[in-house]
């Protein structure tokens, strides 16, 4: 039996996405992964992000075509590998990712990384418009992208984007990014919403790492509303107008996550969680990052 769905928000253009996505990076293509897409449809989970960097682009969207659930009742999310920002390799790939996940049209096509140093995601984003216009993609959207390359979007852009996902929690809170955003119309999806995975995939200076869900904060805010430090750090997000795509391979855990629409934090506890940050990063630097494997 399936559970209530997550609600959904509505993008600047006016297509609903549903305020909480299901992150798959790390899943694998294992028992494990089918497992977890399986737990997350039956918990309501509607939209999934995925990228061909995940290496289960394509059993995502098999999962997704064979789960029985009307293909518009789903959010279905990839993004362009880094690699492929030059104007007909975006269209391309865009083409590739279709056909690797078995779909007709994409809801949210995100550029991943803005990789700087080669320059080329304004011609992307030209691409992605093209589609866009041809009612390939619903909405589209960015990734990793910093105030100064959105300025340099906005620039040459028709549309603005949709969305941008950017690696943000309470100990990364960006608040300057994600106001920019938000004056701009643009909603903040924020990837490592639980402080990301245990162990991180990228170097990360030990000396530094305090992991977010054990934070006696979080903890102290959860005792009352009798919910996890996961759960808090979740509902953050929420309340600050944030799409979290938490990730988990437990069914359990799966569900906890989803279980947070029946209470919200308080501008005190708002203010005490956003008190936590110090500015953490996991994840890569945008502004460096330049990894054309990846996408
Ligand atoms: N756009 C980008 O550049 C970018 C970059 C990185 C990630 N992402 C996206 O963001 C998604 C989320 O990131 P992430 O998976 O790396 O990090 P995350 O969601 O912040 O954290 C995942 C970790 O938290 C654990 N976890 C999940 N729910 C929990 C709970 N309720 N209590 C305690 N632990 C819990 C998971 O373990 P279990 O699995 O054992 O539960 C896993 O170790 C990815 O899957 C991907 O879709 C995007």
């Amino acid at each position: 039996m399936q559970n209530q769905l997550i609600p959904n928000i509505t993008l600047s253009n006016g297509v609903a996405m549903p305020v909480m996505g299901f992150g798959v990076a790390g899943l694998g293509t294992g028992p494990e992964f089918y497992t977890a897409m399986e737990s997350a449809l039956e918990n309501g989970y509607r939209f999934f992000d995925t990228a061909p960097f995940y290496e289960n682009e394509g059993e995502v969207g098999q999962v997704l075509r064979t789960c029985g659930i009307p293909r518009e009742e789903l959010f279905i999310a990839t993004k362009l590998p880094n690699a492929c920002h030059a104007y007909e390799d975006t269209l391309k790939a865009f083409d590739a990712a279709l056909k690797n996940m078995g779909l007709d049209y994409l809801d949210l096509y995100m550029i991943h990384f803005p990789m700087p140093m080669l320059g080329l995601y304004q011609e992307a984003w030209r691409a992605m418009e093209k589609l866009y216009h041809e009612g390939l993609i619903r909405a589209i959207g960015v990734s990793n992208f910093q105030e100064h390359h959105l300025n340099k979007l906005f620039e040459t852009c028709e549309i603005k984007p949709h969305t941008n996902e950017l690696e943000c929690n309470p100990y990364l809170t960006v608040r300057p990014l994600c106001n920019f955003c938000q004056d701009n119309g643009i909603r903040v999806i924020n990837w490592f919403p639980l402080g990301g995975p245990r162990e991180p995939l990228v170097p990360y200076p030990v000396s530094d790492f305090k992991p977010l869900i054990e934070d006696e904060v979080l903890v102290e805010i959860g005792k009352k509303y009798q919910k996890t430090p996961a759960q808090i750090a979740l509902r953050w997000a929420i309340d600050n107008q944030i799409s979290p795509i938490p990730k988990s391979a437990n069914p359990g855990r799966i569900r906890q996550n989803r279980e947070i629409f029946d209470f919200s934090l308080t501008p005190e506890e708002l203010a005490r969680i956003d008190a936590l940050n110090y500015d953490r990063r996991f994840g890569p630097d945008p502004n460096t990052f330049d990894d054309m494997e990846m996408g």
